[in-house]
């Protein structure tokens, strides 16, 4: 079984990405060798506890990462997704990246289960803003601490988000699971909704994962270059489909 034919034949296929979609716009991943939690400690940066202690250290860390995505360029995987869309052969995009690289690529149906660095939240009034780049300031006009509208350890996720989620996996009967460690929850948890149901698991990564041994397709490739390949190769067949 073919990773084009799974595609063209799936009713509802829907994706799943993780850091490893954005590794090669230079967007550093979590784990693994050049991992960012090699470096630094998430209990530090990434938790409400972390900013309560020190709003200043937190926002020093995300103001960084805000630059490295804010500079950073949508890749082939980015691309490749948007076109599946585009072809109405991906029906939604669930990622648990905070950067906005599937957008500037064209995808319009994401999902994003732990937020995005384009949002900036105050922790009083709650009122939300969208920033292309770090915030000069942190604090609100309201007068209390703005943070960064990311999900942190210990935190739910936006509950509509997934909700929306759940609800588009309970209808795929295939799903793209690229570039992501398959280890943290619930986002690890949800292509198990599309395997109970019966559907077709894929797995995009050069690394296996937790996830390798229910996906029905392993492919230990780089996301760009795999994705872009899958969309030449449906292309392909499609054209010489056309009368
Ligand atoms: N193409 C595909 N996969 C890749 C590539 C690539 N070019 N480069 C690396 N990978 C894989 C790695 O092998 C690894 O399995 O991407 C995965 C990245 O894993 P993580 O760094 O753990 O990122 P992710 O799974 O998205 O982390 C989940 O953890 O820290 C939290 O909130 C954070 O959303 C993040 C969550």
């Amino acid at each position: 079984m073919e990773v084009v034919d799974v595609v063209l034949k799936a009713k509802h296929l829907t994706a799943l990405t993780g850091a490893g979609v954005s590794a090669e716009s230079g967007v550093p991943t979590f784990r693994g060798k050049d991992g960012l939690w090699n470096k630094y400690r998430p209990e530090e940066l990434a938790t409400p506890e972390a900013f309560a202690r020190n709003p200043e250290i937190v926002w020093e860390w995300y103001k960084w990462r805000m630059k490295i995505v804010f500079n950073a360029k949508p890749n082939q995987a980015h691309y490749a997704f948007a076109e599946l869309e585009r072809m109405g052969i991906l029906k939604c995009l669930i990622t648990q990246n905070v950067d906005d690289l599937h957008e500037r690529a064209g995808s319009k149906r994401v999902l994003h289960l732990h937020g995005s660095l384009k949002v900036v939240r105050c922790t009083g009034c709650k009122k939300e803003f969208e920033v292309n780049e770090p915030p000069e300031k942190t604090l609100c006009e309201c007068g209390s601490l703005l943070r960064p509208g990311v999900v942190w350890f210990g935190e739910n996720l936006p509950e509509k988000i997934l909700r929306d989620a759940i609800f588009e996996l309970s209808l795929s009967d295939a799903i793209i699971v690229a570039g992501t460690s398959a280890v943290v929850q619930p986002a690890a948890s949800l292509p198990y909704i599309v395997k109970r149901n019966g559907g077709i698991v894929i797995e995009v990564n050069p690394d296996v994962t937790p996830l390798t041994e229910i996906a029905d397709i392993s492919v230990r490739e780089k996301a760009g270059k795999f994705m872009k390949e899958l969309v030449d190769e449906i292309k392909l067949r499609l054209s010489s489909k056309t009368p």
